[in-house]
């Protein structure tokens, strides 16, 4: 639970989904192509960052290839601990979390160390170079299963179109359809 003073303190006020949507879908068309990077310095929670990554799988984007293409930084520790873990959980969805998705989310989506940038977010290097050690991987892996972390963080209800299954239908290609559900069409055949 976080403290009034807190919330005065550092605006943490997160925008609400409506919000951010209309703002998402007033950017132009081309920002939606692959690889198109998006930053949100004081990312909080990940507000912007979740909808962005939804946008995208809706979109047809690989999720690991999304993920790679969105970065946020923030100075409360707790904020970049929530929005890791809410975009490997919209990860999650649509494939098994690997590695390489808890990489990406340690190298894009960063704490800001206020002691180290005393001026926060206005001084800090965005070159987000950090090369996150095999320990802290595993680490992250234990974390998130063993101690069912996905369960601790709350995700917007999303209509059909940003879910594997609704995106099957508008991009139905083999390519395009996520591994989860190849998967699972599989098990479908073999019930039958
Ligand atoms: C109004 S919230 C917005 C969060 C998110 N962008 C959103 O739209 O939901 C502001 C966030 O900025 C963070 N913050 C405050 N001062 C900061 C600074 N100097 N550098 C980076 N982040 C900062 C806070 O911790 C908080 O999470």
């Amino acid at each position: 639970m976080k403290s009034k003073e807190r919330i005065k303190k550092n605006a943490e006020i997160f925008t609400p989904n409506t919000l951010v949507n209309d703002m998402l879908n007033k950017l132009p068309q081309e920002v939606w192509s692959d690889n198109k990077t998006f930053c949100d310095p004081a990312c909080g929670n990940g507000q912007f960052l979740i909808w962005v990554l939804l946008k995208k799988l809706a979109k047809g984007h690989k999720p690991l290839a999304a993920l790679q293409t969105i970065y946020g930084a923030d100075i409360m520790r707790d904020n970049i601990q929530e929005c890791r873990l809410r975009l490997l959980k919209i990860i999650s969805t649509w494939e098994p979390v690997t590695e390489e998705h808890i990489k990406a989310v340690f190298q894009n989506v960063v704490w800001i160390n206020m002691k180290k940038y005393p001026q926060g977010s206005l001084q800090y290097d965005f070159s987000f170079k950090n090369t996150p050690r095999t320990k802290d991987l595993v680490r992250w892996m234990n974390y998130i299963y063993k101690e069912n972390k996905f369960d601790d963080v709350e995700l917007p209800f999303v209509e059909e179109q940003f879910t594997p299954a609704g995106c099957l239908d508008l991009f139905a290609t083999e390519e395009e359809t996520p591994a989860l559900l190849n998967k699972n069409r599989v098990q479908e055949k073999d019930v039958d």
